[in-house]
């Protein structure tokens, strides 16, 4: 009788913990969710997120926008380090004792001129958050006041990251160059998706958006008159070569099971009908799921402009911009962290909401961070039909689903709190 009373006493005590565990992820989710659902505190969401939105700012632009976070982190008491390249904020919340874990949010806004009607339409010519980084800034701050509520408990520190310059200009690689990221664990980042309803969230392990770069060529050849080719070299046919062979990059030198894509955008050139130019622009983008997959691809891009300039008699220069455009890796995803936050995204909105999404060839600098410590990056739907909240990112009637906010918030928090509570370094 006694031995079998141990087995179920210790069969006991191994099952209780996780009952509990889930229990006590189900009540933090739930607190946190009906804090940032107080009609006062989504009101002051709703403000803030309109207020970013009114006066978007381009990348490293973003002073004001800036300005008015640090004067949030203020009014709740938080300290924060600025400037972090230029206008980036990491703000802390907790005692400094590791672990540290990291939420991010980004700022910059889009050379886009808003065409939704309403209230708080951008009300800078040209410039509109048509990316939701309004949204994430707002949700990132709302964290931030749950998170100060509940400071004393925390077992670690959060930091909150404040990037500027997504688009296109790699502020998190700036973000990290200033230093500062070493004790970071983990960091989560969240990204609206007009392609999901509001109340949802996905994501997937591993790789889940594409390492993406962009070049622009010159082939040089020697203009003259269209009727005398024989004294010119035409960088036209040479470049007619050049991306056709490109196009191959993909079609021939590329497992069929791998994603990888090379667009090329513009070609520029002479005017005139009957004149052979000197020297023809080309350019375009290049994407792979992995960050070899891209160095390869810039490897024979170079090779094949700079060979197929040779079999026509000109010469070729490839530049990457790797100093302005910096590429951007692949965002790969931690596991255990992507488990993680699955599972309090599944206690926090419930199972069936929370998706196992495809991998796209989008890119987002997200990735210098998933390069350098254990990152997750998942969406967040803010799709609503009934408010025509239906519009792609980059739209320009792009509308939103601001029930989002609180949810964001929530997540954001539930998912910092418990990786600390699970990460705790323990002391006597
Ligand atoms: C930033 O704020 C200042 C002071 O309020 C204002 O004069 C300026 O126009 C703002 N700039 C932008 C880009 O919003
Ligand atoms: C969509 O918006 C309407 C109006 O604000 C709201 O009543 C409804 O709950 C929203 N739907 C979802 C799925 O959030
Ligand atoms: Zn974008
Ligand atoms: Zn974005």
């Amino acid at each position: 009788m006694s031995y079998l009373y141990l087995v179920v006493i210790i069969w006991a005590a191994m099952v209780t913990p996780t009952r509990t565990e889930s229990e006590q992820l189900s009540s933090l989710t739930q607190e946190l969710l009906n804090s940032a659902r107080e009609p006062q505190f989504f009101e002051w969401l709703k403000r803030v997120r309109r207020r970013v939105h009114e006066y978007p700012e381009l990348a490293f632009e973003e002073f004001n926008t800036s300005e008015l976070i640090r004067s949030e982190l203020d009014s709740l008491g938080i300290e924060y380090r600025w400037p972090v390249a230029k206008t980036g904020i990491v703000a802390s919340v907790g005692s400094g004792v590791e672990p540290w874990f990291g939420l991010r949010a980004d700022m910059d806004a889009l050379p886009i001129q808003e065409l939704v009607e309403w209230e708080h339409k951008s009300k800078h010519k040209g410039k509109m958050h048509a990316c939701g980084h309004d949204v994430h800034t707002t949700m990132l701050l709302g964290a931030a006041k749950l998170l100060q509520y509940r400071r004393h408990k925390l077992k670690g520190t959060v930091k909150l990251v404040f990037q500027p310059a997504e688009e296109g200009y790699g502020g998190a690689y700036h973000m990290l160059k200033e230093g500062g990221f070493h004790k970071f664990q983990g960091i989560f980042g969240l990204h609206i998706s007009p392609a999901m309803p509001t109340g949802e969230i996905g994501s997937r392990p591993g790789p889940i958006l594409a390492a993406a770069g962009r070049f622009i060529a010159i082939i040089k050849g020697k203009g003259g008159h269209a009727a005398l080719p024989q004294h010119t070299r035409d960088p036209v046919v040479a470049v007619s070569s050049a991306i056709l062979a490109l196009q191959q990059i993909i079609s021939r030198e590329t497992d069929p099971l791998v994603a990888r894509v090379i667009s090329l955008g513009f070609i520029e050139t002479g005017q005139a009908l009957n004149v052979i130019p000197e020297t023809v622009r080309f350019g375009g983008t290049l994407r792979s799921m992995t960050t070899e997959g891209f160095i390869y691809l810039q490897q024979r891009i170079k090779e094949i402009i700079e060979t197929q300039a040779v079999v026509h008699r000109c010469s070729a220069t490839i530049d990457f911009m790797e100093e302005k455009m910096r590429p951007y890796p692949a965002v790969v995803n931690d596991e255990v962290l992507y488990e993680h936050v699955k599972r309090v995204g599944e206690s926090l909105l419930g199972e069936p909401n929370v998706h196992l999404v495809p991998m796209a060839m989008g890119a987002e600098d997200f990735s210098f961070y998933s390069e350098k410590m254990a990152a997750a990056f998942f969406s967040i739907g803010t799709k609503n039909e009934t408010i025509e909240a239906v519009n792609r990112l980059h739209s320009p009637y792009l509308v939103i689903d601001e029930d989002v906010l609180p949810i964001g918030a929530a997540l954001h928090a539930a998912v910092a709190i418990s990786y600390l509570d699970n990460n705790a370094v323990e002391t006597q």
